[in-house]
């Protein structure tokens, strides 16, 4: 996590400040006494309020803004520029934008250990992701096998290259370290050796027995590549075989 790592102050950063500070003094117009410190704002600074809370929690913030942190005059509530404590927009918990989910894509879930836990079970925020789905992935519970929802169905009627924001442009793993070639040989689902006639599992057996049909899903209704890139023509003639 980024954060509180402070830079030693350099001798020339000394010495201007020290210049600095000989200037003539501002106008307390100008220079009015503030509580928090000017770079409370910016999200880069380690002083930057939002860092604050994910380090050590919202609680020291109630004493002026409120036990509730619905602000506190001449303290602001916390609900007036985002979600409350939590710094969330308002609109994050579901589609579209902005959208939690597409945060964790863009960036992994790891941005969300510091007030969630490392477990995302809660953390000192006590809302785990467990609550409304199975965990930091996003993914529904039941995912992984079939009967529904299971990933394979899902694949089938859209693809598999959505995937590829958390398990890699490769389907290795990415952000998320769980590979498409763990369970499988890869995005396609498909078993080891699936082009290989000797093979106990052959996609011609199985083309014999059930028909082209099934492979339209992703291979195209023209069987010419769909989203896969693999057309049945690359090897033979069509769908049939050689
Ligand atoms: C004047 C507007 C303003 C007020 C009032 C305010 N915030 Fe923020 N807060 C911001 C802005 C702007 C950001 C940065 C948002 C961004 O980067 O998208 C932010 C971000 C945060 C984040 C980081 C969110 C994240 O995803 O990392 C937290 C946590 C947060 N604020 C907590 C608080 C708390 C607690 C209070 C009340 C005590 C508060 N804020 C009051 C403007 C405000
Ligand atoms: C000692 C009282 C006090 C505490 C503690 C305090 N605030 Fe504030 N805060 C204020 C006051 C007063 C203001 C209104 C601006 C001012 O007078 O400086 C303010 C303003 C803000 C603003 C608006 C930006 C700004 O600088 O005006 C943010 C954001 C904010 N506070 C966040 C927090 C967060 C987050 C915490 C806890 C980590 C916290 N504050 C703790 C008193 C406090
Ligand atoms: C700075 C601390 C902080 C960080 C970082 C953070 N959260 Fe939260 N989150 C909270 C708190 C606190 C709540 C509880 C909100 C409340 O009770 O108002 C919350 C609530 C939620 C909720 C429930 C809906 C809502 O708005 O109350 C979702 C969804 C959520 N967080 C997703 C995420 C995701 C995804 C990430 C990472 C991309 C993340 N959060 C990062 C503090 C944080
Ligand atoms: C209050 C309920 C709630 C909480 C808590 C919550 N989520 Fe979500 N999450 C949702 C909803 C609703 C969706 C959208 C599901 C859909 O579109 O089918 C979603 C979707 C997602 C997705 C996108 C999945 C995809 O396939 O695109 C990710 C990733 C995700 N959440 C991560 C998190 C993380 C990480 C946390 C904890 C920090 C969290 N969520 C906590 C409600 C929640
Ligand atoms: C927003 C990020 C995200 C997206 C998009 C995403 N995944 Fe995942 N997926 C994850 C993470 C993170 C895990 C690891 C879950 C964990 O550690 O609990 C995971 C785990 C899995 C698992 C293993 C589940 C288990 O219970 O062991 C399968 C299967 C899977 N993903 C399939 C897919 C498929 C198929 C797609 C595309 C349709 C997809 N995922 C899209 C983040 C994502
Ligand atoms: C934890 C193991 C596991 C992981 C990881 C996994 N899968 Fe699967 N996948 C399965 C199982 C089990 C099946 C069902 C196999 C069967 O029915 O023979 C399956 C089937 C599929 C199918 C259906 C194939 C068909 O012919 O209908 C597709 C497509 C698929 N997975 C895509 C993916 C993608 C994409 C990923 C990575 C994002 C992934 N899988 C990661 C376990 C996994
Ligand atoms: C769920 C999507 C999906 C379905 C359904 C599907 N395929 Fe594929 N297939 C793929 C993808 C994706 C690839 C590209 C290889 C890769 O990246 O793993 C592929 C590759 C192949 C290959 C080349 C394998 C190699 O090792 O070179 C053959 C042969 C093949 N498919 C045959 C079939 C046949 C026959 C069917 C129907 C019985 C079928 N596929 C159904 C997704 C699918
Ligand atoms: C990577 C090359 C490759 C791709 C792509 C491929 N096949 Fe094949 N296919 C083969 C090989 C090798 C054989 C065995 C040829 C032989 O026995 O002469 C075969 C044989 C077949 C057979 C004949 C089985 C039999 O016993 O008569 C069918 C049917 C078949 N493939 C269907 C498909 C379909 C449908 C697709 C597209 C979804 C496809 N193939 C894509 C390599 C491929």
């Amino acid at each position: 996590m980024s954060g509180t790592k402070r830079w030693p102050i350099s001798p020339a950063l000394l010495v201007l400040g020290l210049l600095a500070s000989c200037a003539e003094p501002q106008s307390p117009g100008d220079n009015p006494i503030r509580v928090h410190p000017a770079s409370w704002m910016n999200p880069q600074s380690a002083d930057f309020h939002g860092t604050r809370v994910a380090m050590d929690t919202p609680e020291a913030c109630k004493s002026c803004h409120g036990d509730d942190y619905m602000g506190d005059p001449p303290a602001p509530s916390c609900y007036e520029c985002h979600d409350g404590p939590s710094g969330h927009p308002s609109d994050w918990p579901f589609p579209p934008s902005p959208f939690h989910g597409d945060q964790v894509a863009a960036g992994g879930s790891e941005q969300c250990q510091t007030c969630h836990g490392a477990d995302y079970m809660g953390g000192w925020a006590e809302v785990s992701c467990f609550d409304c789905h199975d965990g930091p992935s996003g993914h529904p519970s039941g995912w992984a096998f079939p009967p529904s929802p299971f990933h394979g169905d899902y694949v089938r009627a859209n693809d598999a290259l959505e995937c590829r924001s958390c398990h890699g442009v490769d389907w290795r793993g990415g952000w998320s370290e769980v590979s498409c070639y763990t369970c499988h040989n890869g995005p396609s689902g498909h078993p080891e050796n699936w082009a290989l006639p000797s093979a106990p599992l052959f996609h011609g057996s199985v083309v014999v027995a059930d028909g082209p049909e099934p492979c339209q899903d992703c291979h195209g209704a023209d069987y010419l590549g769909g989203w896969t890139g693999v057309s049945c023509y690359d090897c033979h003639d069509g769908p049939g075989g050689p």
